[in-house]
Parts: C-alpha cells; structure tokens; sequence
C-alpha cells in the first residue's frame, strides 16, 4: 500500500498522497484489495471510457496497492501488448496528467487473457490467473467482471464464471459484475437477461451501469431536491405546469451502426438514462440517503408512472437526413457508414409520460432525445404555472414566460432560475432575467468523469447509483407500448440535420398550448 502511494518522481504538485494525511477525504474512498477482469476490453467503450478512468481513479490514490486489470478477449496478445494498448487509450483519453509511476505501477498489475466467450479451456485459465493473483498481489479473492459486451454473450459469460467457480466467493472475498446496457430490448427481455445474471450472481453483488447517474449534475437532483428547503414547496402539481427532460446530442450515428440500427433512440436513451433522470426529479424523499431507501423511492414512481395517451399524439419520432450541423453539412442517416440505406430506426424519439400520485397528477413529463440536432445539451427544466392574478396589464408582461428551474446536465453544469424583474425605466416592464449557479463559477474542485464514479462505487460495493433489475424491467414496462404503437404505425418522420426535430415533436406540444425550450 505505502509502495503504491509514494509519489516519487511526480511532476503533478496538486496530488498529495491521501494516506499521509488522516483527515484527507478520500480515505473512506479508497478501495479495498481487488482486481477487475473486463470481457470487450477491445470494444469502444473499455477504450473511451473504462481504461481511462481506472488510470484516472490509480492517479487520484483510490485503487488499492495491488490493484490488478486482466482483459479478456479473443486477440493473441501478451502482457506487453496489452500493456500498450491501454497505455494508448490512458494517453488518449485520461482526464488527469500523465505521471510515470502511477502508469508504471498499474501496469505491473496488467495481464491478458485469451479467449472466446464459450471456451472452457480458456475460462479455466482465467480462473488460474486469478488465483496466481490473488497470490501474487494480495487482491484478496475480490474480483469485479465487468460484461463490456453485447447482451448475446451475458449468458455465456455468466455461465462460464459459474463453471469454472469464478462467480463464487470464498471466506470473506467478494464477486461482483458490472454490466453495461442495452438491457434487454423490451420488459420480456430484460426479465430473461435478469433472469441470467441473477441465477449466478446474487442481485446485491450485481452493478448495472446507468453512467448518467453518475454524472455530478445527476446526483446533484438529490441534493437540490432534499438538502434545501426552498424547492420542495413549489415542486408538486399545484405550482409545476409541466416538466421538460431533454437529451439532445450534435453527433451522427457514423461508425455506430452495429450497436444502433434496429435499436434506436429510444431504447438507447429514453429506457434508461432519461427514465431515470424523471425517477430522481419525481420521486419522494428517501427515509435516508442509503442504495434501499433510494431504490425504494425510484421504484415506487416508475410504479406510478405511464404513457399518456393518445399516443399518436403524445408522441414522436424522427429520422436525419442530410444537413448543416453548424457551417458543416453532414450526412442522414440512411448514408451514414454501416445502415441499412433503408434504416426505419428513429434518432429522434420524444413522448409524454404521466405519474398518478398526489404529488404530480395532471403534470406531464415531455422526454426527448435526438443525434444530429441543433447542440449538445442535456437539461431538466421544471416549468411552472404562470400565476393565478397578474396586477400589470398585458403590455407591461408581454415579455414575461413561464418561470422555470432548469438543472442543466451538461454542459455548463449548473441550475438556472427563470423569473420575471422589471425592466429599467420609467415604465413597468416585466422581462424574463435568468439567475444562475455554474458549478466551475462556484467549486474549484472538478467533477470526475461518470465512469471513474461508478467503477470505484462498484469497487466499494457503493449500490446507490446503479438500478436494480427491478427499475429495469418497469422502465421497459412504461416504455413497451410506445415501442409497440409505433412499431405497428407507420415509419418515423424526418428531420433535416442541425435541427430541433421533426415537426410532429412541436406539434406534440403545440397540441397542449406549450413548446419545447430551444436551450
Ligand atoms: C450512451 C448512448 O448511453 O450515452 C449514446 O448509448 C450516447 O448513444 C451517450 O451518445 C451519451 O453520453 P454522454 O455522457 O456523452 O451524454
């Protein structure tokens, strides 16, 4: 431990060594002996994010002295060829600085398995090297596996961790997996994949990843909502008219088509990140700030919560075709690398969800997400009703909108507060003003990227901030008739590039005398 901490030869002033200094605040943090072995450590994902953020978590003195990285997959590689492919991706992709010891030390604790998903002889040799591990580098029998890959293969890798005894813990040690979306692609099939998972791993040794929980702006909702007690009066159906969650991305789908044609957007953003973020914004307060009592609260409103309907005009959804993104012109969909020239998968979905409870009865929730639309912002905005008496006349308000929270995601974290002042001058004008907490305004300290949060919470059996099976399977339960009405209605609409979406997704809204906000 003291060896992996020393911090000879650093060139980083900033980083002080946590376990020189008992008050530091990441003690508590700091993981226990454990090694994490990734199946798809060459997908995208392992290279974008993972790799990057166990540097990032070694760097910031969270990983324990012995911490071991064993990648399995199909590539003949050696320990040193793997060793430069992570290199790569910590160089590529690392949000702190570079340090050679670190890197160095991280490295020493690095192997490559090789193997497919349903070869024993290779399961066996993985199981070996977690041993000699355990021997070696005191990681104590605590392995985390993290199922970077397609849901196909969870079965196969989760009944060949059981053969080959890698999912059961001995005396004390612990197992856990760490699994990623999509999943399932509807209630039936999350239900058999949790069916999987669950009949190797307990559900408490089970981490599945939603990363948008654990974004700093996410858990923020939290803390905004429950530390405070200016919000919570107005936040309920008497003072809110409606709520607006948007996930709105820039990007194309090139070079993604594999994972999204057939899938689309709202399987991919809606089911999980989007329906969570309305489970954290709606539900009550937990009894404390412990996993159950979250998990509690979260499953009772997505109990409550359902489409509203009509659906043919609560909802909508759209396909890009070719336009400019910015002084750019990008290609649709249907010309994009890898789709099928004749793709029906929407890139734009939006609907209308309701919540029967006393608290929000009669408010809707607008979700929407797009690729290829005009910027790249996720926001949660509560809208709220205008006021029931107005003593200024028309003239003097014409200016003056609906007051709102908006919890701005990213980027440019922050909360932002709408309301109207009078303008400067000899009349009484009411204008819409903004007032605005930024965090890089208010904190010196950053924020740390999604997945170093979450790989280290999995690490410290930290639940809070991954859904159970249970949030899963009833966040495809209020989203399957969606997908059943429009799989049986007709093809999505389109929508030029660079744009906010097709018009039905303004109509959507029109219809009930209100817009979507154009962040
Ligand atoms: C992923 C989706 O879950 O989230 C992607 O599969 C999307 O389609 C991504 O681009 C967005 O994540 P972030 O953190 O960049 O908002």
């Amino acid at each position: 431990m003291s060896e992996l901490h020393s911090d000879t030869g650093s060139s980083d002033a900033a980083w002080v060594n946590p376990l020189r200094d008992p008050h530091d605040k990441r003690l508590p943090r700091i993981a226990g002996p454990s090694g994490m072995v990734i199946f798809g450590v060459t997908g995208d994902l392992a290279r974008r994010k993972l790799l990057p953020a166990i540097y990032d978590l070694a760097n910031r003195g969270l990983l324990p002295a012995g911490f071991t990285l064993i990648g399995y997959g199909r590539r003949e590689w050696s320990k040193a060829e793997f060793e430069n492919y992570v290199l790569e991706a910590v160089q590529l992709g690392a949000r702190t600085k570079f340090r050679e010891n670190v890197w160095e030390r991280l490295a020493e604790g690095m192997h490559f398995v090789t193997g497919n998903f349903d070869d024993d002889a290779a399961f066996d040799n993985l199981a070996a090297t977690l041993s000699e591990m355990d021997r070696e580098r005191g990681t104590g029998g605590n392995w985390a596996y993290y199922l970077s890959v397609p849901p196909d293969y969870f079965s196969d890798v989760c009944h060949q961790l059981e053969r080959s005894g890698m999912a059961e813990a001995a005396g004390g040690s612990w197992r856990r997996v760490i699994i990623e979306k999509p999943f399932g692609n509807d209630q039936k099939s999350a239900r058999r994949l949790n069916e999987i998972v669950n009949s190797v791993f307990p559900e408490e040794a089970v981490f599945r990843i939603d990363h948008y929980l654990g974004k700093e702006t996410v858990q923020n909702i939290m803390a905004l909502r429950f530390a405070n007690q200016i919000f919570d009066p107005l936040w309920n159906a008497h003072y809110v008219d409606h709520v607006q969650i948007t996930m709105a991305e820039d990007i194309g789908l090139g070079g993604r088509a594999g994972y999204y044609d057939g899938i689309g957007a709202a399987r991919d953003v809606i089911q999980n990140h989007l329906i969570q973020l309305l489970a954290l914004v709606a539900m009550e307060e937990p009894i404390a700030f412990s996993p159950t009592e979250l998990q509690t609260e979260k499953i009772k409103v997505l109990r409550a919560t359902r489409p509203v309907y009509p659906l043919s005009k609560t909802t909508a959804r759209g396909q890009y075709t070719a336009g400019w993104q910015g002084s750019t012109f990008v290609k649709g969909l249907r010309e994009e690398e890898g789709f099928d020239p004749k793709s029906t998968t929407e890139t734009f979905a939006a609907c209308t969800l309701e919540i029967s409870s006393r608290r929000w009865a009669g408010v809707p929730f607008y979700l929407r997400t797009g690729k290829r639309l005009g910027r790249r912002v996720t926001e949660i905005a509560l809208v709220f009703k205008e006021a029931p008496h107005q003593p200024f006349g028309e003239r003097m308000t014409s200016a003056l909108g609906n007051n709102a929270v908006v919890i701005r995601v990213q980027p440019d974290e922050g909360v932002l507060m709408r309301f109207g002042s009078k303008v400067p001058g000899s009349t009484m004008e009411v204008r819409d003003v903004n007032m605005d907490f930024s965090y890089s305004e208010a904190f010196t300290e950053e924020s740390p990227e999604a997945y170093e949060r979450l790989i280290l919470d999995a690490l410290l059996d930290e639940s809070s901030l991954f859904p159970t099976n249970e949030e899963v399977e009833l966040s495809w339960e209020i989203l399957d008739p969606i997908l059943d009405y429009w799989e049986e209605h007709g093809l999505p609409d389109e929508y030029a590039a660079g744009t906010w979406g097709p018009d039905s997704a303004d109509q959507m809204l029109n219809r009930a005398g209100r817009t979507w906000r154009r962040p």
